[in-house]
């Protein structure tokens, strides 16, 4: 996939959202690029990983297509405490299998979030997982996931084939309500 396609993917999740933004396992930053272009001039996103010499990356790759964009990295545990926002928006890419209990994750996002804030999801269409990716869950199941941490029903609004476990979805849910 390259850069258009991971625009492509969450383009109707982004569309009409403020402009903060927190992404879970940012990585190299190929999801957070799609979100910068996507965001404009205004955005402000803040790359949560806990693999420094990644978000490194991510950082030089940011400045060099996406010059004056706000782009913070933070090196933490997403299991552990996230950054108290408020957000407009929540990105987990290929990210949220890593954890068993991605429900305890996504709660704890949604305590960051906005009244009608976005959280964009995406991940491999599979409820079986393999040593590289040990944790994933379809799109039926995540509908399931997005209920149990309070979460409006989740759309789908992309999808890629994929020979590495099927396909890849991305889908968009919402917090129906502030923070605690
Ligand atoms: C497969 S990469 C995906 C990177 C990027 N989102 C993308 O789609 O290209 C998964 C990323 O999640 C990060 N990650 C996994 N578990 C994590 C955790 N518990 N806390 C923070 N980052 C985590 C890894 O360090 C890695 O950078």
């Amino acid at each position: 996939m390259d850069h258009a396609d991971h625009v492509r993917l969450i383009r109707d999740g982004v569309a009409g959202a403020r402009s903060r933004w927190l992404e879970l396992g940012a990585g190299e930053g190929a999801f957070t690029l799609a979100l910068a272009d996507l965001l404009g001039p205004t955005a402000r996103i803040t790359a949560l990983d806990r693999d420094q010499a990644a978000l490194r990356r991510l950082v030089a790759d940011g400045n060099r297509l996406f010059p004056g964009r706000a782009l913070t990295t933070l090196r933490a545990d997403f299991r552990d405490a996230l950054p108290a926002g408020p957000f407009d928006g929540a990105l987990a890419a290929n990210s949220l299998h890593f954890v068993a209990d991605p429900a305890a994750v996504l709660a704890q996002i949604r305590d960051g979030l906005v009244p009608g804030g976005r959280l964009i999801v995406v991940e491999y269409d599979a409820d079986r997982g393999n040593r590289w990716v040990p944790h994933p869950f379809s799109m039926a199941r995540f509908r399931a996931i997005a209920a149990a941490a309070g979460f409006s029903q989740p759309v789908e609004i992309g999808r890629v084939p994929s020979r590495f476990l099927g396909a890849i979805y991305a889908a968009v849910a919402t917090n129906p309500s502030g923070p605690a």
